[in-house]
């Protein structure tokens, strides 16, 4: 099939319009029947089946989409594979430089659970997945512990990507937020990861490695919150399932109810998918979400169970893949086995979750409210 005549899908954004944010699997079903490759009405590419998204993700001809000129793709280019920093940041995330992090985020963790008031209902979003992510990524990129607290406190709902995307002026929160960053980028703390980037990148203009920072603090901290909280909605449903929560059960997690929902991807080059051809400079939208519904690649994706865990694709896949995986699986056990284990019989008020519904490609809630006592 060529590309004149390959199918148009009327989709414009997909899943995430705002309705669709609380349950995008029910929109994904529709796609079922659809051809595995469509175009969407702003011209890019959907791609939704998980044999097809495992293939891309590993393909030389495609790139990340955004790597440019802009300050978002000057960091992406930096971070990209077989460069010093990946090669760094590798090295910096392996589980033997992780295990000197976990005590810490073992005790954080029962910190802020024992701090909680169970009489009441609490937001776990900005209770415990936000302060637990953020403080956890702080420390292990190396800032000050003496300026955590205060940093999350306004890190709370920062639209922080504002910062990365967009140019400035920035709101006001964004702004001291980005003065707190420059002045710690001036004088990063001695062997932190932070002090890293200085060293890579000796010549370089400060805003950059301001930019490369919070971009390393954004990966850590946002997808990672919005794992927290997916998990703990999917565990609240399936009770009886959970024993302990072991690395399988986090890899099966991220599949039943993945923090990021599409991949956007560039073609560098011409790609034939199941004969349609997208031309090199076309963006493609690897949906994720989908993916790990696929009946044809899981036996029962639509069940959270420990068996359906092959090839999971939150993480991305190929040389892209998330240099902070092991870091997210680490900090996803510590969180949701503390959290179990301190209220067993925790609820969740679902009809007052209030989900996100930007940036459409992640998946996430502001706010979770929930009973920690039955
Ligand atoms: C559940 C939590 C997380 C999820 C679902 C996630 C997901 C992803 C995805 C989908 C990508 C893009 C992969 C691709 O383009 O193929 C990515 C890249 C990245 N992630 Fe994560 N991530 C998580 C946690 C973390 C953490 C804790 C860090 C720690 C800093 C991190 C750092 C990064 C970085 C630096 C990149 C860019 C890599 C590159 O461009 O080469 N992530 N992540």
């Amino acid at each position: 099939m060529d590309t004149e005549n390959s199918p148009t899908v009327n989709f414009g954004c997909p899943a995430h319009h705002a309705p669709k944010a609380q349950d995008p699997y029910a929109f994904y079903h529709e796609w079922t029947d659809a051809p595995p490759i469509s175009r969407l009405a702003g011209g890019r590419w959907l791609v939704t089946q998980h044999a097809d998204v495992l293939h891309l993700l590993n393909h030389p001809a495609c790139q990340r989409w955004g790597v440019d000129d802009t300050s978002i793709g000057r960091c992406l280019a930096a971070l990209a594979p077989h460069t010093s920093l990946h090669e760094r940041l590798l090295s910096q995330f392996s589980m033997r430089a992780l295990s000197n992090h976990t005590a810490a985020m073992e005790q954080y963790a029962t910190s802020l659970l024992t701090s909680l008031d169970h009489r009441h209902p609490i937001d776990l979003m900005r209770d415990y997945a936000h302060p637990f992510t953020f403080t956890a990524i702080c420390r292990v990129l190396g800032v000050p512990i003496k300026d955590i607290a205060e940093l999350c406190h306004m890190a709370q709902d920062l639209p922080y990507l504002q910062a990365l995307v967009a140019p400035a002026p920035y709101p006001q929160r964004v702004e001291a937020f980005l003065d707190y960053w420059r002045t710690l980028m001036a004088a990063p703390p001695i062997e932190s990861v932070l002090m890293e980037l200085g060293t890579l990148y000796p010549d370089t203009d400060a805003e950059f490695k301001v930019q490369l920072g919070l971009l390393l603090l954004y990966a850590g901290h946002v997808n990672m919150m919005n794992f927290i909280g997916l998990a703990l909605l999917a565990l609240a449903h399936h009770s009886e399932k959970i024993e302990m929560i072991t690395d399988e059960l986090i890899l099966s997690l991220l599949r039943f109810d993945s923090p990021v929902q599409y991949i956007p991807i560039i073609a560098s080059d011409e790609i034939d998918v199941h004969g349609t051809s997208i031309a090199a400079g076309e963006e493609i939208l690897l949906a994720i979400g989908s993916a790990h519904r696929d009946t044809k690649y899981y036996q029962d994706p639509h069940t959270l169970n420990l068996n359906d865990n092959n090839n999971i694709l939150s993480f991305g896949a190929g040389p892209y893949r998330c240099l902070g995986a092991r870091l997210a699986q680490l900090q996803g056990r510590i969180a949701l086995q503390q959290f179990i284990a301190h209220f067993p019989d925790y609820r969740i008020l679902e009809n007052d979750i209030v989900w996100r519904t930007v940036p459409m490609i992640q998946r996430g809630m502001t706010t979770m409210p929930a009973e920690l006592t039955g």
